[in-house]
């Protein structure tokens, strides 16, 4: 006999309970609980549908050997290595981001890729029709012999796809308008995408098959979307970016079998993403040098050293409450560094509006870019320009100190690498020699009002 229940999911986070709460108590948001009726699946049913599936197996530790682990690399570089060296076989990834970021793009190029070099891809899309993604792979020159697609958005329809197909890789573009017939509520529901999803994961343990799904997130925080799926898959990789931008980063946020917070670049380009091997080169690329208001910050994206420009302009205020707007920088952020500014370096910014830009749709989320925004703002107020070969690092403290960050070798290097000769930096990482191995000479200052000296100084 199969039952059915009725239960209150909160849209946001996912969070179950029996009664109706006008206050979700696991996110604290208003109003986002929602009844849904899910059906329960008899005891029968239940094992049923195991046994459609290979019965598991428990196995020795020591009899399990490494090549069991064995990762399919593929040609796309920057995927492999935000990854962790390339796919394992049987696990479950989700790709999340904004809708038209580029997650179907992204996925086709690598179902190509795959097919060509380790066996049978299955691109299952709910989207657009065979036809739609026929014409978009002609135009990214993918074709595989052994790539398969279909358009199809029932989980047990899939399901027989997949035994018939009997592919290496699976894409499920995307898993919110994928659903399960055992459930009454709609397709892109919190109900509907964690069973989907959890049945896709034991497909892909039980099969041994790698499977894709890709989620859809809404500005706000993920509605029904790839939060509420963050324990279920072993690896969520983020596509961020600004889609008036051509840069892609694809980030990732959780991995079973390899680092976090490591980041693959993309541009999008009239024939797809494309990789990009050289990304701080590419940042900087159109540079005004010898502008105001522009400087050079050296980040860290997982173990990624990134250069990226910032650019800041300052006016004078026709408002009452002076504006400031941000793009790529945090705002919080922002107020932050302009009260240090106004207080420890006596650089006066309540009458006037301020603009800061990270160029190319780049999101900052490091502390060690606070010295070049704060540098920015304090040149473009000057109307000084900062030698075109200086580039900044570090944190700045509320005193108007500035503090030392993570991995500054690494920053150095790539610094160095692209031709800069000085870095304005903590003063405690910079004391020991004067030139580094690349060449670059490390300028050590410990207040802000201190570097500002350096930074307008010319050779
Ligand atoms: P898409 O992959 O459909 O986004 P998502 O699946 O995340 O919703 O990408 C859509 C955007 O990408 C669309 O605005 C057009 C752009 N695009 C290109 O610029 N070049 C291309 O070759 C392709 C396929 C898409
Ligand atoms: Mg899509």
């Amino acid at each position: 006999m199969t039952k059915s229940r009725s239960q209150f999911i909160c849209q946001r986070c996912g969070r179950m309970s029996a009664a109706y709460m006008g206050k979700c108590p696991q996110c604290g948001e208003f109003g986002t609980m929602v009844e849904q009726i899910t059906v329960i699946p008899s005891t029968q049913q239940r094992l049923k549908r195991g046994k459609l599936i290979h019965p598991s197996q428990p196995k020795r530790l020591n009899e399990l050997s490494i090549s069991d682990g064995k990762r399919l690399k593929i040609e796309l570089d920057e995927f492999s290595r935000v990854l962790g060296g390339g796919f394992v076989p049987g696990s479950l990834l989700l790709i999340g981001g904004s809708p038209g970021i580029g997650k179907s793009t992204l996925l086709l190029e690598i179902a190509g890729h795959f097919a060509r070099t380790h066996g049978r891809v299955l691109y299952v899309s709910g989207e657009e029709s065979e036809l739609q993604i026929k014409m978009r792979a002609d135009r990214m020159q993918v074709s595989a012999e052994e790539m398969y697609l279909v358009t199809e958005t029932g989980y047990e329809l899939i399901l027989t796809h997949i035994e018939e197909v009997k592919p290496a890789l699976v894409i499920i573009d995307s898993i919110q308008t994928t659903f399960t017939a055992e459930l009454t509520s709609s397709a892109g529901s919190v109900s509907q995408v964690r069973e989907c999803a959890s049945r896709f994961q034991e497909v892909a343990k039980n099969q041994t098959i790698t499977i894709i799904l890709a989620g859809h997130v809404t500005k706000e925080g993920a509605i029904a979307g790839p939060r509420v799926l963050e324990h279920i898959v072993d690896t969520v990789l983020n596509l961020e970016g600004d889609p008036f931008h051509r840069y892609r980063l694809l980030r990732t946020v959780k991995n079973r079998f390899g680092p976090t917070n490591e980041v693959g670049v993309f541009e999008m380009t009239s024939s797809g993403l494309k990789e990009v091997p050289n990304p701080s080169q590419a940042f900087l690329e159109g540079r005004q040098v010898m502008a105001s208001g522009s400087t050079i910050a050296v980040m860290l994206e997982g173990t990624r050293p990134l250069l990226v420009e910032i650019q800041a302009l300052v006016n004078a205020t026709a408002f009452s409450n002076p504006r400031r707007t941000v793009s790529g920088v945090d705002f919080q952020r922002l107020l932050l560094i302009a009260a240090i500014l106004e207080r420890r370096a006596g650089i006066r910014l309540h009458d006037k509006d301020i603009y800061a830009n990270v160029i190319g749709g780049i999101q900052l989320k490091e502390t060690a870019a606070d010295l070049a925004i704060a540098v920015a703002i304090a040149s473009s107020v000057k109307d000084r320009p900062v030698h075109a070969d200086v580039a900044f690092i570090g944190e700045l403290g509320l005193s108007g100190e500035i503090r030392s960050v993570n991995q500054i070798d690494w920053r150095l290097k790539e610094a160095a690498k692209l031709g800069f000769g000085r870095c304005i930096m903590p003063k405690s990482e910079a004391s020991k020699s004067e030139i580094t191995a690349g060449g670059i000479k490390k300028v050590g200052v410990s207040s802000i009002s201190e570097a500002l000296d350096q930074a307008f100084y010319v050779k």
